[in-house]
This record gives C-alpha cells, sequence and structure tokens, in this order.
C-alpha cells in the first residue's frame, strides 16, 4: 500500500480497507501475545486536539507506545494553532518534527488545510463531517462479532439517531465493503444528499444497499448490527429540546426495540454515550451490547493505522550502519 493521509473513508480502495483490517487482526494478536514489534521505535506522532477526546487520545498514545514511538498531545492555548502562527505554517513546522499527525479539528476545511500543508501522513480523529479511524475500528469489531458463514457482504448495519460525522463516515464504508446499510431517523435528521451520493455511488461499485427511513422498528428487524450515536452534539445546544422531542421514544434504543431484531443482533455505539437518552442504560449494558469490545478495538485499529501509514517511510538502518554513527558521536564527544 502507498498511503498518503487518511482523511476519509473514501481515501482507501476497498482492498486496501480490507488490507487494513486483516493488519488490525495481526497487530491485535501480536499485542495481545505480548509480542508486537516497536515498528515504529524512535517515531513521533503529533495529535492536535481542537476538541476533548478519551478514547481516540489514549488509543493513539498507547498505540505509539506499544510500537517503541512516542505522542505528544497539542490542544489550542498549548500550541499556535491558527491564531499567532497560519494552520499553514505549523502544519508545515509540526512536518518537521514529527514522523505523522493525527488531528481532530471543528471544521473539516481545518482538516483539509492541515493535510494540505504537512509534509508527513496526517490521520482524521474527527471532524464535523466525519471519523474515519472510528468506523474502520467499527468494521473490524463487526468482522469479529459476525453472525456464523456470514460475509460482509450478507450483513445488515441499522444506524438508529441523528446523522452524525459517525453515520456519515459508517454508511460510507459499510456501503464500500458491500453492506446492507440502513439510517433510521425523523426526516429532519436525515443525512444531505451530498452523503447519500457518496454512499450510492459505493453500492453500484460493491453491491451494497442503502436505505433511509422513518420506520425505526422496520430498520431493526432484520439488523446484525445496530448502532446509535449522541442525539445532539457540542454546539447544538439551543437544539436539545427540539431534538429529544423529535426522537424520543421512538428512536431511544432500548431492550423492547433491540427484540424486535433477530436473536443474534448487536449494538453498538462510538461513545461516549448519553445514557437513557439515545439508549438506556439496560440496552448498553445488556448481552446485546458489544460498545466496549469496540472501543478496546480503537487501540488496535490505531496501531494497524500507524503502522501502515508510518512504517514504509521510515529507514530501517543495521546493526552495522548503527555502529558507524554510535563511533563518530563518541569520538566527537571525547572533545568533551
Ligand atoms: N468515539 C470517540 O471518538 O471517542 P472520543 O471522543 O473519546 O475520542
Amino acid at each position: 500500500m502507498k498511503l498518503k493521509h487518511y482523511l476519509d473513508t473514501q481515501d482507501l480502495t476497498s482492498q486496501e480497507i480490507l488490507n487494513l483490517l486483516d493488519l488490525i487482526r495481526v497487530l491485535k494478536d501480536a499485542d495481545k501475545a505480548r509480542c508486537l514489534p516497536p515498528l515504529l521505535e524512535g517515531a513521533s506522532l503529533g495529535m492536535v486536539f481542537e476538541e476533548p477526546s478519551t478514547r481516540t487520545r489514549v488509543s493513539f498514545e498507547v498505540a505509539m507506545t506499544k510500537l517503541g514511538g512516542h505522542a505528544l498531545y497539542l490542544k489550542p492555548g498549548e500550541i499556535h494553532l491558527g491564531e499567532r502562527e497560519s494552520l499553514a505554517d505549523t502544519a508545515r513546522v509540526l512536518s518537521r518534527m514529527c514522523d505523522i499527525l493525527m488531528a481532530r479539528t471543528l471544521k473539516h476545511e481545518t482538516m483539509l488545510e492541515l493535510a494540505k500543508y504537512a509534509t508527513v501522513p496526517v490521520l482524521n480523529g474527527l471532524t464535523d463531517y466525519n471519523h474515519p479511524t472510528q468506523v474502520l475500528c467499527d468494521v473490524f469489531t463487526m468482522q469479529e462479532f459476525m453472525p456464523a458463514g456470514k460475509h460482509f457482504s450478507d450483513l445488515n448495519v441499522t444506524f438508529v439517531g441523528d446523522a452524525t460525522n459517525v453515520l456519515s463516515s459508517l454508511m460510507h464504508i459499510c456501503t464500500q465493503l458491500g453492506m446492507h446499510f440502513t439510517h433510521a431517523a425523523p426526516k429532519a435528521y436525515q443525512p444531505p444528499k451530498r452523503w447519500i451520493e457518496i454512499a450510492e455511488e459505493n453500492c453500484k461499485n460493491s453491491g451494497g444497499t442503502l436505505e433511509i427511513t422513518e420506520d425505526v422498528g422496520k430498520a431493526v428487524s432484520r439488523a446484525d448490527f445496530i448502532y446509535t450515536d449522541l442525539w445532539w452534539w457540542v454546539g447544538q445546544e439551543d437544539e436539545i429540546p427540539d431534538r429529544r422531542k423529535a426522537f424520543m421514544p421512538k428512536y431511544q434504543i432500548t431492550t423492547d426495540l433491540l427484540k424486535k431484531a433477530p436473536s443474534h443482533v448487536k449494538l453498538m455505539h462510538c461513545l461516549p454515550a448519553s445514557r437513557n437518552v439515545e439508549a438506556t442504560d439496560d440496552a448498553l449494558d445488556s448481552n446485546y451490547s458489544i460498545i466496549f469490545d469496540q472501543a478496546e478495538n480503537r487501540l488496535h485499529t490505531q496501531k494497524a493505522l500507524l503502522v501502515a501509514f508510518l512504517y514504509p517511510l521510515l529507514k530501517k538502518n543495521g546493526p552495522e550502519e548503527k555502529k558507524v554513527w554510535k563511533d563518530k558521536i563518541h569520538t566527537m564527544l571525547q572533545k568533551f
């Protein structure tokens, strides 16, 4: 694979996504066996966060450490992000000091600009448009919990709730892999035409299908996986009463709703969850729920992304070359 940035699931072909899923599998197994090689020894990851994060931040930082590298947490107020220094200059400078960057930006345009001026790979850790590292983890988790005898092309994935940045990425990656994707939401909270067109194009190429509906009962009746996400986000506080009214109770994930799905159905949520809002405690803590397996897989997914994008770029020196440099530095130090 010759990969530049990972800003969108559409940046990868379906074959590249499948290759990454295989890499996640082997790195997860190697890690569990405590046999993970230090593939990124001495490398640095710059992590730019305009928004708080638990899973994305911790998974990238731990992944980098486990692979022999290290990560820096860079947040507004602590670095000159677009205020005292242009974003382009920040991208250029970080690229001179770090081997790879990941960023969480409020606006997708900021992510695109960062990637435009960065000379090292940039991984998108969430914008107002999408969350590609999350959904790569999600399809890996689906693969782990795939009903016996099924393939991606047999899977029915139903997302219930607001057309969030996670919904956009999930409908795109699922349709790239030939799955049958349904979004159940009130009309006002269904995805924009532009997102639907991308998913429909994916379906033409993959054999997948897309359905957008208000009929949540029908949407869950065939689901192998039910996925939900927050009903409102930062900056939408004024809309909370309207949103609550639109979604509650019909679109809330309860154990009663889960019982309308096939008995093997699994419940997913990218987290953080607003418990007893988009999903009840009973549902999130039920045997249907795989939300913490999904959260753990963020760590294994980040390892694969870091290795896939960075390892091919790192110069690999043998012991002889390392000895030449060690001797040279040692001789120089004699002068001090
Ligand atoms: N799902 C997710 O991105 O979680 P964080 O906001 O905690 O990173």
